[in-house]
């Protein structure tokens, strides 16, 4: 070869290996896990998803098959085509339980050009690695409607996951607005695709009652049904007049109720239902008054008037009675640990001028009408732990003393967690300068109607359970946190979806991953996959963060 050639051979070479090795950063960039994995390693290769390939795993295991159902239901409806199950087909998707060390909802994701091997050491690791495995596969994989003239390719990688929290929660308000099952179920499905486990179902407040109740059918009849005020603004809304029709609202029946529970179970997500109580109860008193201090007559509230002075009587031993009824027929449908009772934002004004509630205080030795909150809260305390499940509250169940076992759920900072946590108690951190989306995304002019706050993403995503400088051997106390959807200014579904998206990203983040692994321009680049995969989903996600682009 002449020497001129040579050079030119060499140059080709070079040129070529360059190239691939730009292929390979292009390739690497493709990989847009959100929540970020633990460790992500591109390798070269893909697999090719198609009609030909197959999900294999141990048949007659219940989790995996439902596993491999809920992948099945996300195919079908964009690629077209199921997978077979164990049809010993070259090309193959294995789901695989093992005793090997992963970790607690951990999963191993091993992909080469001829399988895709997911191992977990318990079923909602493995779940969770099909979530990572839907986001490697073009983001059209979340399509609702069958994608023309695409290749479901999946990059070649080994990636290792768990997630940092055992609580990764987003709260729904459905009493102020109420949201049949199908806006719910979906709901669900964006925690699930977010890796997040825990769905805090709020179903009771001044607003609306919206559970079935067998034992109280006012409930339903009465408290789940409140004057219409739409288009006004929710603060300025006129009060209800006794005997005003009363036309909006909803309630799930118990069958519903069981229905989404059986939802949310095979996405590994657990539902935390809520009954609030002492305060926001004027929906319970506008059908039962009689639990109220003066007796009543009540409205259900149809917008905010606040403070909402109506709240359960603690002198009368019928607010127990009935509590105790409700948390009965409330227990026997939800299977999970806890049990939410609210606690917040109850106003004493009654209880102070009440008979009864004066009575309570000097019958028990009590200080005031704080330490009468927390008499109230012990007594539902007892009886919830007494049917074996534990008692969570928001942080104002600390005032006055807070029961032994029960949990806190800290929503005005991180202090009434954090002291919590100092005493031992298990926390949730869910505080509103962080993740209340209700709150708007950015500048009031340019977003939809909502309270004053502004909470953007970047906010969120800084978003640390952990208290600071808290001692190693406490941070045991800490279960993780969640994100709440208060929906006073939420009336539909859309506006869900805008309040939640893309902040939900951000939350899972925070619970998920390892602090020293977050950097928000990092989660920013993947979040331009992420939005592919919002708009194939079809939700209508805010974009403040990109400038409204
Ligand atoms: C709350 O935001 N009142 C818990
Ligand atoms: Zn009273």
């Amino acid at each position: 070869m002449k020497p001129v050639y040579l050079l030119i051979s060499l140059l080709l070479i070079t040129l070529m290996a360059c190239s691939t090795m730009k292929e390979m950063k292009e390739k690497q960039a493709m990989i847009s896990i959100i929540p970020k994995p633990v460790s992500v390693i591109q390798h070269e290769g893909q697999f090719i998803l198609d009609k030909n390939s197959s999900l294999e795993f141990n048949s007659s295991d219940k989790d995996l098959i439902s596993i491999s159902e809920y992948f099945n239901s996300i195919l079908i409806k964009s690629a077209g085509f199921q997978l077979p199950i164990n049809n010993k087909s070259s090309k193959k998707i294995i789901l695989k339980l093992v005793t090997e060390k992963i970790g607690k909802e951990g999963y191993e994701l091993n992909v080469t050009d001829n399988e895709v091997v997911i191992k977990g050491n318990d079923y909602p690791g493995i779940f969770y690695g099909i979530e990572s495995l839907l986001q490697l596969l073009p983001p059209e994989i979340y399509s609702k409607t069958k994608v023309a003239n695409i290749e479901w390719s999946i990059p070649a990688a080994t990636i290792k996951d768990a997630p940092k929290y055992q609580w990764r929660g987003m709260h729904l308000d459905v009493s102020r607005h109420f949201f049949k099952t199908d806006v719910v179920k979906r709901y669900i499905d964006y925690l699930a695709y977010h890796k997040l486990n825990v769905f805090h179902w709020h179903l009771t407040d001044d607003q609306g009652w919206r559970i079935e109740i067998k034992k109280y059918p006012k409930l339903s009849e009465i408290s789940a049904w409140r004057v219409d005020r739409t288009g006004i603004n929710w603060n300025e809304r006129e009060q209800a007049k006794q005997g005003e029709k009363t036309p909006y609202g909803g309630f799930y029946t118990q069958d519903e109720v069981k229905d989404v529970i059986e939802y949310a179970a095979k996405r590994y997500i657990t539902i935390v239902p809520e009954i609030e109580m002492p305060g926001h109860a004027l929906a319970v008193l506008a059908a039962y008054p009689e639990l109220s201090c003066t007796g009543g007559p009540f409205m259900v509230a149809g917008g905010q008037y606040w403070p909402i002075t109506h709240i359960f009587c603690a002198g009368n031993d019928d607010t127990f009675t009935f509590l105790e009824n409700v948390l009965d027929e409330v227990m026997a449908l939800f299977p999970g640990k806890y049990i939410h009772i609210g606690g917040d934002e109850a106003a004493k004004d009654e209880w102070q001028k009440c008979p009864k509630c004066q009575a309570r205080i000097k019958a028990e030795g009590l200080k005031d009408e704080v330490e009468l909150q927390s008499y109230f809260v012990k007594r539902i305390e007892k009886f919830v732990a007494s049917k074996g499940k534990t008692l969570i509250g928001w942080d104002e169940i600390i005032d006055g003393g807070l029961p032994e076992r029960a949990a806190v759920m800290s929503w005005r900072g991180m202090e009434g967690g954090t002291l919590a946590m100092k005493e031992g108690h298990d926390v949730v951190m869910s505080p509103y300068q962080f993740v209340y989306f209700d709150y708007l995304q950015g500048d009031k002019a340019k977003e939809p109607e909502g309270p004053g706050a502004i909470l953007p993403l970047e906010k969120v995503y800084s978003f640390e359970p952990m208290p600071e400088g808290i001692d190693k051997n406490l941070q045991k106390h800490l279960l993780g946190g969640q994100a709440n959807v208060w929906t006073e200014f939420i009336p539909t579904e859309a506006r869900i979806e805008y309040m939640l998206f893309p902040r939900i990203a951000a939350l899972s983040e925070s619970v998920w991953t390892e602090s020293s692994q977050k950097d928000y321009k990092d989660f920013m680049k993947r979040m331009d996959t992420q939005r592919k995969r919002y708009d194939a989903l079809k939700v209508d996600y805010a974009k403040t963060a990109w400038g409204y682009k």
